[in-house]
């Protein structure tokens, strides 16, 4: 079923809590409801300035006050094992499904692959565009393909893991025209059988007694978040606001001779081998510049994460965020020569 709703507010539509209208909510379960939208005159209006999907709206930023188009949101919540063998299960799940509802169920059923992800904020349909990632997985680790309905071609297509491009929060979902649009409808996901435990990141192992007991997994990743990461039920927040840049090799040096330049010691800088260069830490860049707890206007830089960027008291406007963003990284290229880019999606 479609439901379009003109002039819809932006507050439960985003954790961020930035308040404003957009022009049209259209909510759809599947592609046949979305083929009718795109081919009913009558929804001519509400389609005009194009469709941006959204799921929970935990990694947007809306910039303005007014959205001038129409967001587009799947309210299907179907979870179906579509392929079994002795080893693994493959579910086909809605692109309306919240992510950790769906992580819930697969460790009571001791599906194995996705516990670490637990509590991220989103939905399935969000997970599977933007490649969401917590402690040593991301979500294409499980995925096998992607269902979509193609507005350009008004016709469904399903594409393979192999055909998204998937890297680090990024997919090919991020980098098409608006008019080509493949909105996602549903994603299949292949989960182990038996256990598969992804232990090595940080401390996690540390919290585990017993390493084949997924729902002892899941409770420490989700006390792990709770101790670093505010409750977007809370405060609101899109989660990291940064990406960790990904740097040359021969960068480093010239990196540590500006920090130390700044008087920053860099001995402890924790740097990652990554295919493409070195990640570093935006949370460790930020924290030694001396954001934490910092605020602009009434954004603030969380105390206990400093790559997340909150709105400190339910007030803040998308320009305070966007202010507190831009002295952040225009510092972190004074003091490193590093430049931040967004994790966070700015909606016009
Ligand atoms: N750090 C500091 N000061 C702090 C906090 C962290 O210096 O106050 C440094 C520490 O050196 C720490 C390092 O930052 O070891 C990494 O911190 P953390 O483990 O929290 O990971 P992250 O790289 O900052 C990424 C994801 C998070 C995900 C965590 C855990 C990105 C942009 N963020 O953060 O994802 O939960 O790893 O796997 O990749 C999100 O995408 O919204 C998100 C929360």
């Amino acid at each position: 079923m479609i439901t379009i709703k003109p002039d819809a507010s932006l507050l439960p539509l985003n954790t961020m809590r930035i308040d404003g209208t957009a022009n049209y909510l259209i909510e759809f379960e599947n592609a046949d409801d979305l083929h009718r939208l795109l081919t009913d005159s009558a929804c001519e209006y509400a389609v005009r300035n194009g469709l941006k999907p959204i799921g929970q709206g935990s990694n947007l930023l809306f910039t303005r006050p007014r959205y001038d188009g129409a967001l587009l949101k799947c309210t299907a919540g179907n979870m179906a094992i579509i392929a079994e063998d002795c080893d693994s299960v493959t579910l086909r799940v809605d692109a309306g499904v919240e992510l950790d509802r769906l992580i819930a169920r697969c460790c009571d059923d001791g599906l194995w692959g996705i516990e670490n992800l637990s509590l991220i904020p989103g939905t399935v349909g969000a997970a599977a565009v933007q490649n969401v990632g917590a402690y040593g997985v991301e979500f294409k680790d499980v995925v096998r393909a992607v269902n979509c309905y193609n507005i350009a071609e008004r016709k469904t297509c399903t594409l393979d893991v192999s055909e998204i491009a998937y890297g680090y929060r990024d997919s090919i979902f991020k980098h098409q025209p608006a008019k080509q649009q493949l909105i996602v409808t549903s994603v299949e996901i292949r989960l182990a059988k038996s256990p598969t435990p992804q232990l090595g990141y940080g401390h996690l192992s540390s919290l585990v007694a017993d390493s084949s007991d997924i729902k002892a997994i899941r409770q420490a990743v989700i006390s792990l978040r709770r101790s670093k990461l505010p409750d977007v039920d809370e405060t609101g927040s899109a989660g990291s606001f940064f990406k960790n840049p990904i740097v040359s090799d021969h960068r480093l040096e010239e990196i540590r001779s500006l920090a130390a330049a700044h008087h920053i010691d860099t001995s402890a800088m924790p740097v990652y081998d990554v295919a493409d260069g070195k990640k570093l830490s935006a949370a460790w860049l930020i924290d030694r510049a001396g954001w934490k707890n910092a605020k602009e206007g009434h954004a603030a830089v969380w105390g206990l994460q400093p790559l997340v960027l909150v709105n400190a008291d339910g007030k803040a406007s998308a320009a305070d965020i966007v202010r507190l963003a831009e002295l952040i990284v225009n510092d972190i290229e004074a003091k490193f020569g590093v430049t931040l880019s967004p994790e966070v999606e700015y909606i016009p």
